[in-house]
């Protein structure tokens, strides 16, 4: 069997062991899409929203890139966004990276990953001059690359604070709440690292008026 086939094998059991566990189970997804979360997480193939927090499907609407990175010309991105905003109404929203993430180690090399990655990553950059100061004093290298992890999920948090559609729904309807989590590869455990409540004021420079 080709390995692509095993997948589709492995479907139609898994299909199978949720119709015995609840005869509905599909029916009643298929008929109604409600989750109270967008993920937007890493592409990393180790960190799978719904097995790391144990949810089924219907419960997270996920977007996924290289390194979690929200990006304000990004409109794969601001499509999910404003659809879980606007027409899901979803109460929170996550941005998970992860210690070890690929994204971020290429990123703070000098490394030529030609013109896509490099345009890319760049944004990594961009974070780890923000927060140079802080970085340059850490002289471990692993300990670094986790401290810019963190801070990397910080300023999506920002930039999500940043769009309009966050700020409408704000004012709105004061959701979602923005949530900036690390997931540890090594344990599986999931570190809060930065929250930003609905309604909180960011820099005057990037608050929209007469929403
Ligand atoms: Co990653």
């Amino acid at each position: 069997m080709l390995p692509y086939e095993t997948l589709l094998k492995d479907n139609k059991e898994w299909a199978a062991e949720r119709v015995k566990e609840q005869p509905d189970f599909f029916k009643t997804l298929s008929e109604l899409q409600t989750p109270e979360f967008l993920w937007i997480g890493c592409s990393d193939s180790r960190v799978p929203a719904n097995q790391i927090t144990g949810t089924q499907p219907g419960e997270i609407f996920v977007h996924r890139n290289v390194a979690n990175l929200v990006i304000n010309t990004d409109v794969n991105l601001l499509s999910v966004l404003d659809y879980a905003v606007n027409y899901l109404f979803v109460k929170h929203v996550i941005v998970c990276g992860h210690y070890g993430c690929g994204g971020v180690k290429a990123s703070m090399t000098s490394d030529d990953f030609n013109q896509v990655l490099n345009m890319w990553l760049r944004n990594i950059k961009d974070v780890h001059r923000i927060h140079r100061s802080e970085l340059d004093a850490i002289e471990d290298e692993e300990k670094k690359c986790d401290r810019l992890v963190e801070l990397n999920v910080q300023e999506q948090i920002f930039n999500l604070a940043k769009t309009s559609i966050i700020q409408r729904a704000w004012q709105n309807d004061k959701r979602p709440d923005l949530h900036g989590w690390v997931y540890g590869l090594n344990d599986g455990i999931i570190k809060p690292v930065y929250e930003m409540k609905a309604g909180t004021h960011i820099d005057p420079l990037y608050e929209y008026k007469n929403l």
